[in-house]
């Protein structure tokens, strides 16, 4: 059994204050506020709310650190220290509708050295209906609670379950997705679209879906689920199989034989 570090305690708690709220709100859906911020692009007030109480929390123990925040977008805080990368509801659509499939995703980002390097070192995806806390730390693996993840352990894509993101009204590349998805389709157990991006990469890691492809992500959907993914022992690459995903905005995850049939399929869809 292996315990937070003081920084995941944080995160984990941070999250734990905004659920009450958001699991209040998904009940009362119908009354809740809703605005458009582009083509079917939403934003509520759950979100609104849920971030407010993460950024009031966080500031708390971390006063000097910046933030990155999906609806309020960058508050600068000192250069020298990580700032945090957070998405209050990844899966605002399905919260909206009823469906009981939506977290919250907060990821460290740390920066490393001269040039403006940085490094997601610290990520935590929590599930408020189900309370599950995923969380990673790197170097320190990717845990369930005090469970250790590991991504699946299937080699073959016949037997494979496979996620994804699909393009929808003014969002992402639906030829691309097409190819894609006429490779894969045919080959793989199933495929499926669950709407929300940070528990699709938490479910990878937790070997629950054997692979995982979408583009056209922000930084706040992915930050923490990369790390997971990661620390579970997974491979996350761009479409070509390169080491590139978060340059080129591509996400190719899964385990070490999954993704390399994986990404020859989407690699020759492409071509
Ligand atoms: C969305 C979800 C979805 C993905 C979209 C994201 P949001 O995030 O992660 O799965 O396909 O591209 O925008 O807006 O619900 O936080
Ligand atoms: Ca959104
Ligand atoms: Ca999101
Ligand atoms: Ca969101």
């Amino acid at each position: 059994m292996v315990s937070h570090s003081g920084l995941l305690t944080v995160m984990d708690r941070a999250a734990r204050k905004a659920a009450p709220r958001l699991r209040r709100d998904f009940n009362e859906v119908q009354h809740l506020q809703v605005s458009r911020k582009g083509p079917a692009d939403f934003v509520s007030m759950a979100d609104k709310r849920a971030e407010d109480t993460l950024v009031e929390e966080l500031r708390k123990a971390r006063p000097d650190w910046g933030f990155l925040l999906e609806e309020g977008g960058e508050i600068a805080g000192d250069p020298n220290k990580p700032r945090w990368i957070i998405d209050p509801l990844d899966g605002t659509s399905n919260f909206l509708h009823g469906i009981p499939h939506f977290a919250i995703s907060i990821a460290v980002e740390e920066p490393m050295g001269a040039g403006g390097r940085t490094e997601i070192t610290s990520g935590l995806v929590y599930q408020p209906l189900t309370d599950e806390s995923f969380w990673a730390e790197k170097g320190r693996g990717a845990w369930l609670q005090d469970q250790r993840l590991r991504v699946s352990a299937r080699r073959d894509l016949f037997e494979s379950l496979i996620a994804t993101g699909i393009p929808f009204m003014g969002h992402g590349d639906f030829v691309e997705w097409s190819r894609i998805f006429g490779a894969v389709a045919p080959e793989v157990a199933g495929i499926r679209r669950l709407g929300a991006a940070a528990l699709d990469l938490a479910w990878v890691a937790a070997g629950r879906f054997d692979g995982y492809w979408e583009s056209h992500l922000k930084p706040w959907d992915v930050a923490a689920g990369l790390l997971l993914v990661k620390e579970a022992g997974g491979y996350v690459t761009d479409f070509r199989g390169q080491d590139m995903a978060r340059e080129r905005n591509q996400f190719l995850a899964a385990n070490d034989s999954i993704h390399s049939k994986l990404h020859k399929l989407v690699a020759n869809a492409l071509r």
